[in-house]
């Protein structure tokens, strides 16, 4: 059930889609085929589980709520418009709303549900950020695209998604492989970033410190001790960038977010909070 769609991928998911299956002819027309008893029990056990999956498959949850502490936060859920749309988890501010608004990428075995798992969109809600966290291309709800070969495109990409979800004081959380995207853009549209926050991210040894400096982002540099690979060679390009701190979070390893979420939520909040 995958139709390739005006260059990306779009992968059919709900349950009012087009069933694409065998057309099996009925009335007069005699169709002559000769199968043996297995190739016919074979044949119906397909046709069963086509059936079971084309009904049994969830569409994209519209939201979910959460008790969180002594609030009721709600996660709403989404796919951007146009061609090639990028399925995402919105928490909006629940007290007075503050300024500038987080967008969390996410690294290669992960996706926006991790940041609804670790409660960092509960949390961001109830410290009054709204939060948005997507699925790159490829991963979780977001089918693959095309545009995402080139940097070019992987910087517009994020530029639409930024867009479409009307974020305007965006602070961009980078991990590990979203790296890919998050420094195309930062290089290309770092004046649309309130703040940075990498994690050990992907793509640093690309650019020259002379586009490092010229990024005046308000940058925080975070990664776990335990990353030894990663976090260092991002580390070594990212201290370039003329405003930023670096933060290491103890006994944790590349995914130090995971490892420690409670003193990442700290550190993050107390970025955020800071931000002019
Ligand atoms: C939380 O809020 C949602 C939407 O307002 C509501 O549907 C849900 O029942 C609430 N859940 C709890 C546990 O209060
Ligand atoms: C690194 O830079 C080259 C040349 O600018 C580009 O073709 C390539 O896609 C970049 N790689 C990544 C991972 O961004
Ligand atoms: C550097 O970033 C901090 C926030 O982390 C901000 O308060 C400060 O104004 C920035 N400094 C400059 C020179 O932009």
């Amino acid at each position: 059930m995958v139709a390739a769609l005006f260059g990306c991928w779009f992968r059919v998911g709900g349950a009012r889609s087009a069933l694409v299956g065998p057309v099996i002819p009925v009335g007069r027309t005699v169709v002559q085929i000769s199968m043996s008893r297995s190739q016919v029990v074979l044949l119906g056990l397909g046709l069963l589980l086509i059936l079971l999956l084309y009904v049994g498959l969830p569409g994209p949850p519209e939201q979910t709520s959460w008790l969180w502490g002594d609030t009721n936060v709600t996660i709403l859920a989404g796919l951007t418009p146009g061609n090639c749309p990028i399925f995402y988890r919105e928490v909006l501010p629940l007290p007075q709303a503050r300024r500038v608004e987080v967008v969390l990428l996410h690294g290669k075995a992960f996706n926006s549900h991790t940041w609804e798992q670790l409660g960092t969109l509960q949390l961001l809600s109830q410290r009054g950020y709204r939060a948005v966290a997507i699925d790159l291309p490829g991963f979780g709800n977001s089918a693959p695209s095309e545009e995402t070969r080139t940097e070019a495109g992987r910087a517009e990409l994020l530029q639409r998604v930024l867009r479409d979800l009307k974020v305007h004081n965006a602070v961009l959380v980078s991990p590990s492989l979203s790296g890919h995207y998050a420094l195309p853009f930062l290089m290309r549209d770092h004046q649309q970033l309130h703040g940075f926050v990498p994690i050990a991210p992907t793509s640093t040894q690309n650019y020259t410190q002379e586009q490092y400096w010229a990024v005046k982002t308000p940058t925080l540099i975070l990664y776990g001790e335990l990353d030894h690979i990663l976090a260092r060679e991002s580390l070594r390009q990212l201290r370039h960038l003329p405003n930023h701190s670096v933060v290491k979070l103890r006994n944790a390893g590349h995914a130090c977010y995971l490892h420690k979420p409670q003193d990442f939520h700290l550190v993050l909040l107390a970025f955020l909070d800071h931000l002019p």
